[in-house]
This record gives C-alpha cells, structure tokens and sequence, in this order.
C-alpha cells in the first residue's frame, strides 16, 4: 500500500510572533500549491496559532498545536481545549511528546485521554511514543513502545485511524543529533506496525503512517525515509531552518517514492 509520506515541524517553545510568522511565510512561499504528493504540518506555540494560520492560509501546509486539553472546557487554568484549536483552524495536535511525558510528567493514561479528546472533537493526532536510553540499553524499547501504544489505543474506535500518524521518536534521539539508524527506525516501525495490526487488523496496520523523529537533518533525512515502513519524520530543531525543513520535505517525497 502506498502511504502518503508526512512531515511535522514542531517549533517547541520557540520561536516569537515575528520570527514565527517569518519562518511560517518562507514555508508557505515554497508550499504555495496543494499538493497531494505530502502532508507538510507546522507545530507553532500556542500564541502564535493564529497568526502563523493566516501566513500559511491557501499554502499547502496545515496547522497543527503542540498538546491539547483531555477536558472539554471549565476551570483548567492554562489549559486549551480540541474546540479552541479547531476555532483557530487548527487541524493537527502532537499527543503524548517525550518532553511532556518525561519532562512535564504525563503519564501514559493522560496521553490516551487527550488522545480520545483529539480523535472526538475531529482534529488529527500525531502521537508519540519512544524509549529512553536506559530502556533500550537494558533491553525493553520494544517493551515500552508497545506499552505506550497499548495504553494510547484502548479507546480509538478502528474507523479514526485515517486520522492518525504515529511518530516513533526515541528519547535518546531527541535534540542530540544522535539519530537512529536507519535500521534501528525500521525495526521499530515494524513493531508499532505490528501493534496496529494485532489490536485491528492488517489493513489498518499497512495503510498508517508512521514517521521517525530525533535529530533528522537534512544530510540524513533521505536515509532514514528510504527505510522501508518509514513515512516521513517529525522534525524539531531543523524545522526552524526553512531551507532545512524544506529539504528535509523533498527527502520524504523522494526517499519514500523509492524506498
Ligand atoms: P529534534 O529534531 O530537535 O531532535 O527534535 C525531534 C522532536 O522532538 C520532534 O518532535
């Protein structure tokens, strides 16, 4: 089955409303025409939602938010709701980043419930799962990402998963521009394949889109998407590059065409 290959850029916290909006319209610029060839997503912070929205309004790229709530609304001081999102023409939300299970403290039953609160109010989820160092040097990547996948995808009926990109991004890949190899991403993504294919069944599992995350740049962007089962990536420190994201994008339309 042929995937369309996905790309995310998710900014974190940085950017600000005029770098944001900048790095937003030399995107935009390039992605002017809809393509149906790949899913370009841009991850702004919060404040800048709406302004990086009207930049890349008529581009090819979509907006998507860094989290979102697993309520619906009341007094969550702090808190943004799927429905605030969707107000802003938001149209994607990462789910479950290791910075905010590791770093902010959000367990593996919080990411299901933002998760079912995305899938419910109709945006698109690109969830996150993957080890740490220790878990992997001790044995138990597969153990976690499978754990991780469990949990996410106890009540996400079969018929949203049309709706869902998986990121496979080891923690120990994150922002240290230790990537894994293009082995390592394709013996994971053949596990979270397999998840999808025991908990649904082998349709659903060749047809979702399951991108690499950690430390993709440009130089090895086209290997790690030629390896088979590799969709695309999510993309942090060289998404603020636009000349490197945009290149990391021509990686997924032709590395994945030929992997
Ligand atoms: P880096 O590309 O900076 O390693 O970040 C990856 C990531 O966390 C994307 O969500």
């Amino acid at each position: 089955m042929t995937r369309r290959p996905f790309v995310g850029g998710n900014w974190k916290m940085n950017t600000d409303l005029e770098s944001g909006t900048a790095l937003a319209s030399a995107l935009a610029t390039e992605l002017k025409h809809g393509s149906d060839a790949i899913d370009v997503v841009v991850f702004p912070p919060y404040p800048y939602l709406q302004s990086v929205g009207r930049v890349i309004d008529g581009s090819s790229i979509a907006l998507g938010a860094q989290d979102v709530s697993s309520e619906v609304n009341g007094p969550l001081t702090g808190e943004v709701s799927a429905e605030m999102l969707l107000d802003l023409g938001v149209k994607w939300v990462l789910v479950g980043h290791s910075e905010r299970r590791h770093r902010l403290g959000e367990a593996d039953s919080l990411v299901a419930e933002k998760f079912a609160m995305a899938i419910e109010s109709g945006l698109s989820v690109v969830l996150c799962v993957g080890e740490t160092l220790v878990q992997r040097t001790t044995g138990h990547a597969h153990k976690v990402v499978l754990d991780q996948l469990a949990s996410a995808f106890e009540c996400i009926p079969a018929d949203a998963l049309a709706r869902v990109v998986i990121a496979y991004e080891p923690v120990w890949a994150i922002g240290t521009g230790v990537a894994a190899t293009a082995d390592d991403a394709e013996e994971a993504h053949g596990v979270i394949r397999g998840f999808i294919g025991s908990r649904y069944n082998s349709e659903l599992a060749s047809g979702i889109r399951i991108v690499y995350g950690g430390s993709v740049v440009p130089v090895n962007a086209k290997t790690i998407f030629a390896a088979p089962g590799v969709d695309g990536g999510l993309i942090g420190g060289a998404s603020l590059k636009p000349t490197d994201f945009l290149s990391i994008c021509s990686s997924a339309m032709i590395g994945i065409a030929t992997g």
